[in-house]
């Protein structure tokens, strides 16, 4: 139960049905989760510049980007996360009720906050797109230098090094992106979305 009472829900005029036929294709949340390093951001940026390119309405959340501004209030323990997934659950359901096609790219490494953001969605609008990359391989890519510092003991609760990393168990799209080129994983997102008849 959330804290607000004496509030009462409105159906708006024009529904997410109605945005749909109008966009001329489906809406649903690319929810991509993997460790740091793993390439979510960057795969979801391609599928979103590729659905950009097709005149699919799409939009992109990162995880860097959304802790500068509405979570940059949470941090990295087991609550914060949980608290930083939730809400990008509840905004992701917004824009797939705007019409859109929208990739989120957050390690979301607990699979309980996971199944409770795919629990608000209606049935196929919820796409876990797992980014399957061993740690070493992300350690020794370590972009941002942060598997570095993790090491050295200069942040904690860091994910794969000492806070723990949850792998999907029924993903609708597994990526290895140690194996696959960033083009070819667009390809298996597009692919996914065209047989599924969301685009
Ligand atoms: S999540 O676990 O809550 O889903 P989120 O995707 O929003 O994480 O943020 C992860 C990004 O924050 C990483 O890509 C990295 O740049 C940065 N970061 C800073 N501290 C940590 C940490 N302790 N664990 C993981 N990522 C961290």
């Amino acid at each position: 139960m959330g804290k607000s009472t004496n509030i009462t829900w409105h159906e708006t005029t024009i529904t997410k049905a109605d945005r749909r036929i109008q966009n001329g294709h489906g809406s649903c949340v690319l929810w991509f989760t993997g460790l740091s390093g793993s390439g979510k951001s960057t795969i979801a940026n391609a599928v979103s510049y590729e659905l950009y390119r097709l005149g699919i309405n799409e939009y992109v959340l990162d995880g860097d980007n959304i802790r500068h501004g509405l979570n940059k209030d949470l941090g990295f323990s087991e609550q914060d996360r949980a608290e930083n997934i939730r809400r990008i659950g509840e905004v992701a359901k917004l824009f797939v009720d705007s019409g859109k096609v929208i990739t989120t790219a957050f390690i979301s490494p607990f699979r309980s906050d996971r199944d409770q953001v795919r629990a608000i969605f209606e049935e196929g609008e919820f796409i876990e797109v797992y980014i399957d990359c061993p740690l070493e391989e992300c350690e020794r890519r370590d972009p941002k230098q942060l598997y570095a510092k993790a090491r050295r003991g200069e942040i904690k609760d860091f994910t794969g090094i000492d806070s723990p990393y949850e792998a999907p168990e029924n993903p609708e799209i597994v990526i290895h992106s140690d194996k696959v080129t960033v083009e070819e994983a667009v390809e298996q997102v597009l692919h996914y979305l065209r047989e599924k008849n969301i685009i």
